[in-house]
């Protein structure tokens, strides 16, 4: 705000042309200021003409206005939007929203038909309306993203089936996984957040249209009819709800904070395996950045702040949440509060899933540094205490003391198990014979766990095949 709007002084004039019946004077500089969402909805733009079309067509069909207005109100809410996407109209504040900005300047063009369009319908169903609708394109737009980030790691996993790496449990060494497998994951954990925005979609996508202010209309409107030119699976029951339900919202953040929250999970691995320390992978000088000061940095920027954006994204909903809680029914000016944290949010996700796809793609692994700690601190341990279960028939607690006694020998001589000699072995456990170091490695490891779900490769290229299969036919 600049300082002479700050003094201005409301003025009589200014008395709004929407409700100036009973206002005498035009609002406080600061009054429009905190009342304005112009900024913010104007993204809704496309949504409410959508809006209004459906509404106006549906005025003119019903005879509650006639059909010449209708179809005037009809071509100029197409102008308009031309206006619109050719970013020729002017947005005003005093005019507050992106409904009376459009509605003002649907008057300009079509003169006083512009007047009957908002006849048994108020901006409360109308930004419900449009809000559903952006979201509803938001948790489609997204699930074309989910989609594409799990393409890249299945591309991925496809290459790297054989290629065996550490698994971690506490972020210490476990036992040997593939890394297909690792990234496998991610395409699980993708496909439902995927389900999420799914379920979200669903349950959003009824018409509060025609709800009114609060308490439905008089009018004889066809609400199946507006609800089903945009594309809404029906209208919703309770014009109360209609226009007091922001759960919807809620849904998708709640959607979106946990999304954001499993690319964190992957964002933190890419910084971890991109240091000199675990140099498990480096990404290309397109997902890099330099140091101004340091010159022989390359840092993983963007994962760093994917792994951030949860921080912003669990805000958005944290935020909603707050505003929602308590709310009478039916509309507060509260809810207008609805629109910034989610818009951002989605923004912010969108984002992160760009970023995620393009690095899950981008990634060069270094097999020999994965297959080398995938070997270190003993992760054939299991294996060894396997084995004694298998072939010399003993409970798994025991054989678990027996490896376990068996790795602090092999520890106290710095070696691996499979360099430790057989009769230190049958110290511990005698009946312990050669055929034990078919076991003692890495790959041997991985190889081994053939259960359904596990990290063989015989098992995890079945799970790339049905992947690439599912991907493709793009089911869900
Ligand atoms: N800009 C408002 C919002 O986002 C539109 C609804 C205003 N309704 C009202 N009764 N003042 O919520």
């Amino acid at each position: 705000m600049s300082d002479d709007t700050k003094s201005e002084r409301p003025s009589k004039s200014a008395a709004s042309a929407m409700w100036g019946g009973r206002f005498a004077q035009g609002p406080a500089a600061v009054m429009e200021a905190i009342n304005a969402s112009i900024n913010i909805d104007q993204r809704m733009a496309e949504e409410d003409i959508a809006g209004s079309l459906a509404h106006a067509a549906m005025l003119g069909a019903t005879g509650v206005i006639s059909s010449d207005d209708s179809a005037t109100i009809q071509r100029g809410l197409e102008h308009v939007r031309d206006e619109i996407r050719a970013g020729e109209l002017q947005w005003s504040p005093a005019l507050e929203d992106v409904h009376m900005n459009i509605e003002a300047r649907l008057k300009e063009v079509i003169g006083d038909a512009a007047g009957r369009l908002h006849t048994a319908r108020s901006r409360n169903d109308q930004v419900a309306t449009d809000f559903r609708l952006w979201l509803r394109s938001a948790c489609d737009r997204i699930d074309v993203m989910l989609v594409d980030y799990q393409r890249a790691l299945v591309a991925q996993a496809e290459e790297h089936v054989d290629q065996v790496m550490p698994g971690f449990t506490h972020l210490q060494t476990a036992q040997p996984v593939s890394l297909a497998h690792h990234l496998l994951s991610y395409v699980e954990l993708a496909e439902r957040d995927r389900g999420r925005f799914a379920d979200a979609r669903r349950r959003l996508n009824e018409s509060p249209l025609g709800c009114a202010a609060l308490a439905g209309t008089a009018f004889p409107i066809d609400r199946d009819m507006t609800s089903k030119s945009l594309g809404f699976d029906r209208p919703m029951g309770n014009s109360l709800d209609g226009v007091a339900a922001r759960d919807f919202a809620l849904e998708v953040l709640s959607a979106a904070s946990i999304c954001a929250v499993n690319l964190s999970r992957f964002a933190d691995e890419i910084v971890l395996w991109c240091t000199r320390r675990f140099g498990f992978a480096s990404l290309s000088d397109a997902w890099s950045t330099g140091s101004s000061i340091m010159p022989q940095k390359r840092n993983p920027d963007a994962a760093e702040l994917v792994r951030a954006k949860p921080g912003r994204i669990i805000g958005s909903l944290t935020g909603l949440l707050t505003v929602m809680k308590g709310l009478p029914l039916a509309y507060s000016k509260d809810l207008q509060e609805d629109k910034a944290p989610t818009f951002q949010a989605i923004d912010d996700l969108e984002l992160a899933l760009l970023a995620m796809a393009g690095m899950a793609g981008d990634l060069t692994f270094n097999g020999a540094a994965m297959e080398a700690a995938a070997g270190e601190a003993y992760s054939d341990a299991t294996d060894l205490a396997d084995w004694v279960v298998r072939e010399l028939d003993k409970p798994f607690r025991d054989a678990h003391h027996i490896s376990g006694s068996i790795v602090k020998a092999a520890e106290d001589r710095n070696v691996t198990l499979s360099d430790l000699p057989l009769k230190v072995m049958q110290s511990v456990e005698p009946g312990i014979d050669e055929r034990i170091f078919s076991v003692l490695s890495a790959r041997a490891s991985m190889e081994s766990r053939t259960s359904y779900g596990g990290t063989s490769p015989v098992r995890v290229r079945e799970q790339v095949a049905a992947w690439k299969l599912r991907l493709s036919a793009g089911e869900s």
